[in-house]
């Protein structure tokens, strides 16, 4: 069989002949990240990397099942083998690059700022918050929780397990802003825009991509082709117009 040959050749951790196997590939992500991946009304997983994560099992032959994993354990459970790879809007970083394998991002994006309505024109930019009397919400382990530690390091600082406790507490007023990704913090702005400002422009430089165990080439080789091809073929525009353009 197809996975015999595969084996015969390949070193003992080749995951894709793992996953062809199984027929099942194991994609591992912190669900509630608007729009990549959230829960439904009817409980479905949905979201661009929901979409993406589909496409891919389809060309590879196999099911997909989705393993929602706090953020903060995210890498561990990857490197425990709780799921094959990460699809999750992971920032390519080079300390969690020592840690884990990224495929070619797949979006760039950047570290954002949402205001409690009342800092609306106070706080012109990002750097203003660098102030004892500010604090911010951030979600715990995130780059945006790097960020706010790195660019705001006088404001006060509270880490949340979820963005949507964070984004509570800048909602109803009790914390002054919420340091997050561009794309979530766009929707969270626009659903709120009475109750909130936000300040759009990314004051970081941050790609996304797919991260995977050490020492498997050849599932990198195998998304960074995939990742070409929907990039190139019509795909991945049409997912993103479905879920960053509506
Ligand atoms: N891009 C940010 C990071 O890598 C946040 C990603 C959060 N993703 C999620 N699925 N909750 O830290």
């Amino acid at each position: 069989s197809l996975s015999l040959i595969g084996s015969a050749f390949a070193a003992d951790n080749n995951i894709l002949d793992k996953i062809i196997e199984r027929g099942v590939i194991r994609i591992g992500f912190d669900t509630g990240y608007q729009p990549f991946e959230m829960v439904n009304k009817k409980g479905d997983y949905i979201g661009f990397d929901v979409d993406l994560a589909k496409q891919m099992a389809k060309a590879m032959g196999v099911k997909v099942e989705f393993v929602n994993t706090a953020w903060d354990g995210i890498i561990p459970a990857l490197l425990t083998d709780k799921f094959d790879i990460i699809m999750a809007g992971m920032t390519v970083t080079p300390q969690r690059n020592l840690r884990v394998n990224f495929a070619d991002p797949y979006i760039v994006i950047g570290q954002t700022v949402v205001l409690r309505k009342e800092l609306a024109g106070k706080i012109k930019k990002p750097r203003d918050l660098n102030d004892a009397k500010y604090k911010l919400a951030v979600k715990l382990g995130t780059t945006g929780h790097e960020a706010a530690k790195r660019y705001f390091p006088k404001a006060e600082i509270f880490e949340f397990e979820t963005q949507d406790d964070a984004k509570l507490e800048v909602l109803n007023g009790k914390l002054d802003a919420f340091v997050y990704d561009l794309p979530y913090n766009s929707i969270f702005a626009s659903q709120n825009a009475d109750r909130v400002a936000f300040l759009s422009e990314p004051f970081t430089y941050e790609p996304l991509a797919w991260a995977v165990r050490r020492g498997d080439e050849d599932f990198i080789n195998w998304l960074n082709n995939f990742l070409r091809q929907v990039k190139g073929d019509g795909t991945y525009d049409r997912l993103y117009a479905k879920w960053f353009e509506s």
